[in-house]
């Protein structure tokens, strides 16, 4: 019995000897010292024996148990050991490295300001209404009171579709009538942002492509006197309590009367530079009370009805602002522009 513990624990340390991970050394553990290993099962035997070799063999047994035990144990820290220092030198990591910072984004100037346009106008009750960019020609010109051929179209120049009577509109007024169309006859107080598009030589006054923000009110006793104060408090409050403004007798065929709407340029001041053309002025909007034909189109009874509505660029609006001397740089995506705003 002596001896066969002695092969046990030498066949034991001898495998235990070439174990080098833990899942070697798990396998050695059950095969060594688990329930139906050799040196158990000279623990369930003990009883069989005679009365005077059992504390013998007792004693040899529980030195061989503890011995492979402690071995264990200690293999079994020199792993773990070894582990923690592979990771170390592999995943090293420089604590003290300055971080990188992340470049945060930013609204484009043109989004900020018709966030603002639509929080002046909410103040005052205008909701929101937005309509598609393709348009039909009915929508863009027939509807507002311009029939095929008619001259004024020449102030839009038109991208077309291959479709026929389908283009990208010009401007946002078409949503006027799908507006009106939905809204009969109730009253309507309402702006209409977005796209537009012409087919323009491109400089640093016009872009081919640019937002509008159109604004419609219909009811049974708007006056023109309601468009002026509108307009006027509105830039009021998208300038300076104290901005200059000026209505100047214009002509759309959508509208009449009609006007636009100058704020006192910025830049110069009033004195003249390139982006008002020397005026001193910059046109900000046209505006005027819709046409009855307008209404008509719409679903309106013009005897009863009366409206008026506006249209103004939010980027000659930002350039106004922060003063940007060049319309170009709006989609130009020039990140060194974009990073000022
Ligand atoms: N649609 C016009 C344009 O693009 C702007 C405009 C003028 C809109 C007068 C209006 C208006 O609603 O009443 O030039």
């Amino acid at each position: 019995m002596l001896e066969e513990l002695e092969k046990i624990e030498h066949g034991a340390l001898e495998t235990l000897s070439r174990v080098g991970d833990d899942a070697a050394l798990e396998a050695w553990r059950v095969t060594t010292l688990g329930r139906s290993s050799p040196l158990m099962q000279v623990f369930d035997r003990l009883g069989s024996l005679a009365k005077e070799e059992r504390p013998l063999i007792g004693r040899r047994a529980n030195e061989v148990k503890r011995n492979l035990e402690s071995r264990l144990a200690e293999l079994s820290e020199a792993l773990r050991t070894q582990a923690l220092a592979r990771a170390l030198q592999t995943e090293r990591l420089d604590i003290t490295l300055p971080g990188r910072s992340l470049a945060p984004g930013r609204l484009h100037p043109s989004t900020q300001i018709l966030r603002r346009i639509y929080a002046i106008f909410a103040e005052m009750g205008f909701q929101v209404y937005r309509s598609r960019e393709v348009e039909s020609d009915e929508n863009n010109f027939e509807l507002l009171n311009m029939p095929q051929h008619h001259p004024a179209r020449d102030m839009w120049d038109t991208f077309h579709t291959l479709a026929p009577g389908v283009l990208l509109r010009t401007h946002t007024s078409p949503g006027q009538i799908l507006v009106m169309r939905e809204q009969a006859p109730n009253p309507i107080r309402v702006i209409l942002p977005g796209m537009c598009y012409r087919y323009e030589q491109i400089s640093a006054r016009k872009e081919i492509q640019f937002n509008q923000v159109e604004g419609l009110a219909v009811g049974e006793n708007i006056t023109f006197g309601d468009l002026k104060g509108t307009l006027t408090d509105f830039a009021r409050r998208m300038f300076t309590p104290d901005v200059r403004t000026r209505f100047r007798a214009s002509h759309f065929p959508f509208t009449e009367p009609s006007a636009e709407m100058d704020i006192e340029c910025f830049l110069c001041q009033g004195k003249g530079c390139n982006v008002c053309s020397g005026t001193g002025w910059l046109e900000i909007l046209g505006c005027g009370m819709v046409h009855p034909t307008v209404l008509r189109n719409g679903g309106y009874d013009p005897e009863r009805f009366t409206g008026y509505a506006f249209g103004m660029g939010p980027e000659r609006i930002a350039m106004l602002r922060y003063r940007i001397d060049d319309i170009r740089y709006f989609w130009a995506n020039d990140i060194r522009f974009l990073e000022q705003f």
